[in-house]
C-alpha cells in the first residue's frame, strides 16, 4: 500500500481501541518470567554449550602470538577459536568495527577469542588460560587535544544567508563552548546469542537485536552466507536504546563456537566488557554562537562540533536540530567527526538531538539572559512553522508554542527565581529550569502478515518490542481496524520468517509498523470483500456488514485460515516537508548550598507527537527518555584512560545511570494532535522525544538555583565550583 496523505478524517479519528490507554499485552508475561530473553532460551537446540569472550586489553596494534593450549586442555571445554584462526569478517555497512578474525586489533576489549565449554564457569575459567602477546601502537584518544589543533570543522553541512555580517549587526550575541560526555546505552540485558550453526549450513539464531533483517543481512555478510540459509528470532529484548540495531560479537562467537563444536552455543557480553566492547554514545565538543536583535530576534546561529569515531564512522553528530528548531536567516551548522582509537561509536537514543540539544537548550537559556527575556518568551518568539533553511517547507504539523505555554502553565513557572539563588528552603537552593525538545519523526517501510481464523486474528511481522509495547500497538492496530476485540488478535514478532518491518529504530517504529498491520489489515479486508462478492464492506463488532450482508468475522471462511500481507510504503511527498515531534521540559531542582549536590525535585514534558497511539505506553516512554536525560545531566559519562585508550568506568557501580532514588515526580502531558502528513494513524513516535531537552532543563534549573553556568555534562559536584 502506497501512502501519501491520510483522509481528513479516517478510522483512526473516531477510535474504539487506537489511543486508548491498555496495559501491555505482554506484560503479564514479564512479570511473571515467562518472556523468555534471549539467553534464557532453554526450549529451543538441546544440547546447549555456553560461549565465553576473551577480548583485547589494548586499543591498537597486532597480536604476534596466541597460545590457547592449556585453554583447550581445561575441564569441560569443547573448542576454542582464536581470530588468529580466522580470516578478518567481512564488515556489514553498519559495522565500523570489525567484529572478529585476524591479528589487528581496532579497539579495547575487541574480541579475540571465544571458548566454548560446558559450563560458564568452565569457559571462562579456560578463557583466562589464553596467552597473548601484543604488538602494541600509539593510538589516539583525546578528543579535547584533538578539538584544540583543530582549525577548522571541515565542510558545513548547511551555511545560509550570511552568518558573518549578522554577528556584526545584532544587538546580542553569544559564543560559547560546551562538552557532553560519552555514554552507554547501559541496557538491562547485554548482549546475547543462542546460534546454532553445528552443522555450517543453517545458521539460527536467537539474540537480542532490534533490527531483524539487517541482522540476519549483517550475518550474511559477515560469514558470506546466503541470507536465506540464516533464522534470526528476537522476540523478547531487555532494552537496546540503539546499542541493538548491528550485529554484535555475541552472535558473531556464538556462531563460530557453534561451527567448531558441533552444538548450539549461547553467549552473553559480561557486563564489564559491554562498554568497550559494544558501542556507545561519543562525546561532542561543541562551540555554539547565537546573535540576536535588540527585540530578541535571533538572527543567525553558528553551530561547530566535534564527536570522537573509528576510521570510517559518522560519529555522534549534534549540529542537525540547530538547522530547522528555530526562525532566524542567517546560520551556519558542521560536524567532524574525528577518527580515534576508541571503541566504537555510534547511535543512542535521539543520537544526534540529545547531544546537541543538551547544548542549544543552553545557549538559548543564556541568550534569554542577555536579553532580560523569559526564557519561554524568548523560545515562542523564535517559533517557526517553516523550515528555516527552505521556508518552502512548511512543518507538516507544530505545535511548539503550546507545549512551552501548556508546561508553563501546568508547572507554575511563574514562580520561578527572577535572578538566580533567591530560593532557598533550609540548606538547599531551590531553581526552575526548562528546554525545547524536538526530534524528526522518520518513518520506513514495514511489512505484516495477517491470518483470520474463526475469528481469531494472528499477526505476524518481523517487527521488535525492546521494550517500548510494539506487542500492544500493534495487537490495537488491527483490532481497530478489522472491527474486533482486542483479546481476538495475537501479535507474533521478531522473526526473520515473518515480512520485514521497519524494526526498532530512530523512534520510527510504532508509526512505521502499525502503519504495516493496518496495509496487512486492509489487504485481508480486499479478500473477504472478493471472496463474499460484496463492496466495500464494514468491519464492526466482529463482523462484516454490506448492503444484504451482516455475517460473523468467525464465518467468513468456514474454519479455512485466510491469510493477507501487505506492507505500507511511504512517498516522497515528505521530503516536501519536515515532520517532527516537539516538546517541552520544566524542570525543579535542589542544589545543596555547602556540598553542590543537586537533587531533582520535580518534571514535568508536554509532548506533541501526533496521535498517541496508547497513553500508557507512549508515557513510559517519555518517562523513560526523560530518566536517562537526568543521568545525562548528573552522572553519566564514560571516562577515557588517555594512556591506554579504554573507558575505564566499565560496570554499572562506576557508570552511574540515574535509580529510582535519584527520580522524582514525573508528568508526562501529551498535546491532542494528530499529523496526517505522517502515517494512516496520523502518529508519530515519541521514543526518542523524551530524552531531548532534558539534559539542559536541569542545567538551566541548577543555574537558576545557584548562578553557577555549568557548561559541561555531566554536572558534577566538581563542576558547580
Ligand atoms: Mo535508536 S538510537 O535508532 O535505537
Amino acid at each position: 500500500m502506497d501512502f501519501n496523505q491520510s483522509a481528513e478524517d479516517n478510522l483512526f479519528d473516531r477510535a474504539r481501541i487506537i489511543g486508548k490507554p491498555h496495559v501491555r499485552i505482554d506484560g503479564t508475561l514479564k512479570v511473571m518470567g515467562c518472556a523468555p530473553y534471549a539467553y534464557e532460551r532453554h526450549d529451543v537446540a538441546a544440547d546447549q554449550l555456553v560461549g565465553y569472550p576473551l577480548c583485547a586489553t589494548i586499543a591498537k596494534g597486532r597480536i604476534t602470538h596466541m597460545d590457547a593450549s592449556a585453554a583447550r586442555a581445561a575441564p569441560g571445554v569443547v573448542s576454542v577459536v582464536t581470530t588468529l584462526e580466522i580470516e578478518p569478517l567481512d564488515r556489514s555497512e553498519n559495522n565500523v568495527a570489525r567484529l572478529f578474525g585476524g591479528d589487528k586489533i581496532a579497539h579495547y576489549h575487541q574480541a579475540i577469542a571465544v571458548v566454548v565449554a560446558e559450563t560458564l564457569e568452565q569457559a571462562r575459567s579456560a578463557a583466562a588460560l589464553i596467552d597473548v602477546s601484543y604488538q602494541q601502537e600509539q593510538g589516539i584518544f583525546d578528543l579535547e587535544a584533538a578539538w584544540e589543533k583543530l582549525d577548522n570543522t571541515g565542510e558545513p553541512l548547511s551555511d545560509v544567508g550570511d552568518v558573518d555580517a549578522a554577528f556584526q549587526t545584532a544587538a546580542f550575541t553569544l559564543d560559547e563552548v560546551y562538552r557532553t560526555a560519552s555514554q552507554s546505552h547501559a541496557m538491562m540485558e547485554p548482549h546475547a546469542s543462542i546460534v546454532d550453526w553445528s552443522d555450517g549450513g543453517q545458521m539460527t539464531v536467537w539474540t537480542s537485536n532490534q533490527m531483524i533483517e539487517m541482522n540476519k543481512q549483517a550475518l550474511a555478510t559477515s560469514f558470506n552466507l546466503d541470507p536465506d540459509t540464516i533464522r534470526v528470532e528476537s522476540p523478547y529484548i531487555g532494552g537496546g536504546f540503539g546499542g541493538k540495531l548491528w550485529l554484535r560479537a555475541d552472535a558473531v562467537l556464538a556462531a563460530l563456537g557453534s561451527r567448531a563444536s558441533g552444538r548450539p552455543v549461547k553467549l552473553a557480553l559480561p557486563r564489564p566488557l559491554v562498554f568497550n566492547n559494544a558501542t556507545h554514545r561519543s562525546g561532542t565538543i561543541q562551540r555554539l554562537r547565537i546573535a540576536a536583535d535588540a527585540q530578541g530576534k535571533i538572527i543567525a546561529f553558528d553551530h561547530a562540533a566535534v564527536s570522537h569515531t573509528l576510521p570510517g564512522g559518522s560519529g555522534e553528530n549534534p549540529v542537525n536540530q540547530t538547522r530547522t528548531f528555530y526562525a532566524g536567516a542567517s546560520r551556519r551548522v558542521a560536524h567532524q567527526p574525528v577518527e580515534m582509537d576508541l571503541p566504537e561509536s555510534a547511535d543512542m537514543r535521539a543520537p544526534g538531538e540529545a547531544s546537541g540539544l543538551a547544548v542549544l537548550e543552553i545557549a538559548m537559556d543564556e541568550m534569554a539572559q542577555k536579553l532580560e527575556m523569559d526564557p519561554v518568551e524568548f523560545r515562542v518568539l523564535n517559533d517557526t512553522q517553516v523550515d528555516p533553511e527552505d521556508p518552502s517547507k512548511p512543518f507538516s504539523d507544530r505545535h511548539y508554542v503550546e507545549c512551552l505555554r501548556q508546561g508553563a502553565a501546568a508547572f507554575g513557572w511563574e514562580a520561578r527565581n527572577r535572578s538566580p539563588g533567591e530560593k532557598r528552603e533550609g540548606e538547599w537552593l531551590i531553581g526552575y529550569g526548562m528546554a525545547g525538545a524536538y526530534r524528526g519523526a522518520p518513518t520506513l517501510d514495514s511489512g505484516a502478515r495477517v491470518r483470520l481464523q474463526d475469528g481469531r486474528l494472528i499477526v505476524e511481522t518481523d517487527m521488535t518490542d525492546i521494550g517500548t509495547g510494539s506487542y500492544t500497538i500493534l495487537a490495537q492496530t488491527a483490532a481497530e481496524t478489522m472491527g474486533i476485540e482486542l483479546d481476538a488478535v495475537e501479535v507474533r514478532l521478531g522473526n526473520s520468517a515473518y515480512p520485514i518491518s521497519s524494526g526498532s529504530g530512530g523512534q520510527f517504529g510504532a508509526t512505521s509498523s502499525t502503519a504495516g498491520v493496518y496495509a496487512a489489515c486492509l489487504a485481508l479486508q480486499e479478500q473477504i470483500a472478493k471472496r463474499l462478492g460484496v463492496e466495500k464492506p464494514r468491519f464492526e463488532n466482529s463482523r462484516v456488514l454490506a448492503v444484504d450482508t451482516d455475517l460473523a468475522l468467525a464465518d467468513v471462511a468456514n474454519g479455512e485460515e485466510l491469510v493477507a500481507e501487505d506492507t505500507i510504503h511511504f512517498g516522497d511527498f515528505k521530503d516536501d516537508m519536515q515532520i517532527g515531534t516537539f516538546g517541552a521540559h520544566f524542570i525543579e531542582v535542589g542544589v545543596h548550598a555547602y556540598t553542590g549536590e543537586t537533587r531533582v525535585r520535580r518534571m514535568l514534558a508536554v509532548c506533541d507527537a501526533g496521535r498517541i497511539l496508547n497513553p500508557i505506553t507512549a508515557r513510559s516512554q517519555v518517562l523513560g527518555g526523560m530518566t536517562m536525560g537526568v543521568g545525562a545531566a548528573l552522572s553519566e559519562g564514560l571516562t577515557v584512560d588517555l594512556e591506554r585508550g579504554f573507558f575505564v568506568n566499565h560496570d554499572l557501580a562506576s557508570y552511574e545511570v540515574a535509580v529510582h532514588a535519584d527520580i522524582p515526580e514525573q508528568e508526562v502531558m501529551f498535546l491532542d494532535t494528530t499529523d496526517a502528513a505522517s502515517s494512516p494513524l496520523k502518529a508519530k513516535g515519541v521514543g526518542e522525544l523524551g530524552i531531548c531537552g532534558v539534559a539542559a532543563a536541569i542545567a538551566n534549573a541548577v543555574y537558576n538555583a545557584t548562578g553557577v553556568r555549568v557548561r559541561e555534562y555531566p554536572i558534577t559536584l566538581d563542576r558547580m565550583i
